[in-house]
């Protein structure tokens, strides 16, 4: 009988895991499809003890090609924040809730597609794991993707974006706008106002890691 293929990443998880060999075997995950679908698999990344986690939903074209997370246009404007905010790159990781980038093709684009309930579970080993390891004191899920994914289905966004969410994940946990949202604001005056409000969000977390 064929082997049935395995129902999340958990078996894949070395026995003593620290970042380098979770990492490691995370790039033979073929936990569910998407591996066939990306390029490779792309990583959380960042400072070991990262006092700051941000969770995104899953690489990005760019990211798929370069292997790093966040290092897109979305990734830009996410540094661009973080600087306004006054917080340093260096107390700071990045992850998504799925390490392989789903996409369509459209013309010679590819766009990308919202990973499904499946997707996003079979991929949930290597996200916890990351959390155990690095054992942030903050988490911001970034969109409804991380934010329903960590803080439960109902969890909406527009309406709780910015409060801390108590939660067993970490100290402090919140969730606020994906910045790609704010890439694809209609006018400029909308962008600059997202971009204010973003870079607000992150001026709470940047209080918080001060206490
Ligand atoms: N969007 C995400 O959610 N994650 C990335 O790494 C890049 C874009
Ligand atoms: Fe494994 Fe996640 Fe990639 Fe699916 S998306 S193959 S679970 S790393």
């Amino acid at each position: 009988m064929p082997k049935p293929p395995p129902k999340d990443a958990s078996d894949l998880i070395p026995p003593r895991p620290t970042l380098p060999n979770v990492r490691a075997a995370a790039k033979r995950c073929q936990a569910c499809h998407l591996w066939k679908c990306g390029t490779q698999t792309v990583f959380g990344e960042g400072a070991p003890k990262a006092q700051l986690m941000f969770i995104g939903e899953q690489p990005g074209d760019a990211e798929d090609l370069a292997g790093h997370p966040f290092v897109g246009p979305a990734g830009k404007l996410l540094d661009r924040a973080l600087e306004e905010a006054g917080i340093d790159r260096a107390v700071v990781y990045v992850t998504n809730v799925v390490k392989h980038f789903k996409w369509e093709p459209r013309g010679k684009r590819r766009i990308h597609k919202k990973p499904n309930a499946g997707e996003i579970a079979a991929c949930r080993p290597w996200l916890d794991t990351e959390i155990e390891l690095v054992k942030p004191r903050v988490i911001v899920c970034l969109g409804a993707t991380a934010a329903q994914t960590l803080l439960g289905r109902q969890f909406k966004v527009t309406a709780h974006r910015g409060e801390f969410v108590p939660s067993p994940l970490a100290p402090v946990v919140l969730a606020t706008v994906h910045p790609s949202s704010i890439l694809r604001a209609p006018d400029e005056e909308t962008r600059r106002l997202e971009m204010k409000r973003f870079t607000d969000d992150l001026r709470e977390v940047a209080r918080a890691l001060r206490k």
